[in-house]
């Protein structure tokens, strides 16, 4: 059990068609109510954080423990870099034991985008660990700070991607966005349908939050194996704080059970979508 590479949790949901959740943490309850979820049904999960959310939650001192929170783990647990952006941030993630990293360079030109990707499996390598990369650009971003343009997958980029670098795993963008969504998301399961032809690696659904639970398996259907989910966790979070303060007794550590609670009901109701749950 414990502290296991990404790889090894999605080439299993690959051969069981299942999705693995792939949930972001910002503090220790948060990762304590994932890891809660993960051992009472029985499923492998992924805790991981995004390089923008650095500044709230320092690698230096959050990375340590994540990982020493998936070595405690009684279910298999990957800890992981979301959005990586500079080769600094996720040489220092591969140091303190992250068994994933996910280069960003989705913005860049195709080529541009595999040179860095080569750059990052050459170091991730050296470290044992897995690398995911995107195609196409989803809207918003991670921290909701900038609203980008959404620019599908190309499946034929998502083909040269895999053939040039060899990575372990391929983010979509198939209509999926970061954050709550501004309307019902619509994504198109043509091009997901299109990269699961051409290439035979787990793809990555970025944005959960929002998605519906049919959406959800309609995605593990066609090949989707990790599913990364943000916002719902932290929203779950906030309200079971929202509610705990509207209690007539109210002290510091009663709160930090509520945060606990509200990480473990979202990342729960998120195991059972993905049908991930008795997987262990
Ligand atoms: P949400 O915040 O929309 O769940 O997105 C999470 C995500 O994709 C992180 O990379």
């Amino acid at each position: 059990m414990s502290l296991v590479n990404m790889s090894k949790l999605l080439k299993d949901a690959s051969v069981n068609h299942y999705g693995v959740g792939a949930f972001s943490v910002a503090n220790m309850e948060m990762v304590l109510g994932a890891i809660q979820a993960a051992e009472e049904f029985k499923s492998p999960i992924i805790l991981q954080v995004a390089q923008v959310r650095l500044p709230y939650s320092p690698l230096k001192v959050f990375g340590p423990l994540m990982i020493a929170a998936a070595k405690a783990a009684k279910v298999p647990v990957a800890v992981h870099l979301d959005h990586g952006l500079d080769i600094d941030t996720i040489k220092l993630a591969l140091e303190l034991g992250f068994t994933s990293v996910m280069i960003d360079a989705s913005a860049l030109p195709i080529d541009e985008n595999i040179a860095m990707v080569l750059k990052v499996k050459v170091l991730a390598d050296q470290y044992g660990a897995d690398v995911e990369a995107e195609v196409g650009q989803l809207a918003g971003s991670e921290d909701g700070s900038v609203d980008h343009e959404m620019l599908y997958s190309d499946p034929e980029e998502v083909l040269k991607l895999y053939t040039k670098t060899n990575l372990d795993a391929i983010a979509l963008s198939i209509g999926n966005a970061h954050g709550l969504y501004k309307k019902e998301p619509k994504l198109n399961f043509k091009i997901l349908e299109e990269a699961r032809k051409r290439v035979p690696i787990p793809l990555v659904l970025h944005g959960g939050s929002g998605i519906s639970d049919e959406d959800f398996r309609k995605c593990i259907a066609g090949g989707i194996r990790k599913i990364n989910v943000a916002t719902a966790t932290f929203l779950s979070v906030e309200e079971a704080v929202r509610q705990y303060c509207k209690e007539e007794k109210r002290d510091y550590f009663s709160m930090s059970k509520a945060m606990v609670c509200g990480s473990y009901a979202n990342v729960s109701r998120h195991i059972k979508v993905f049908q991930s749950d008795n997987k262990v």
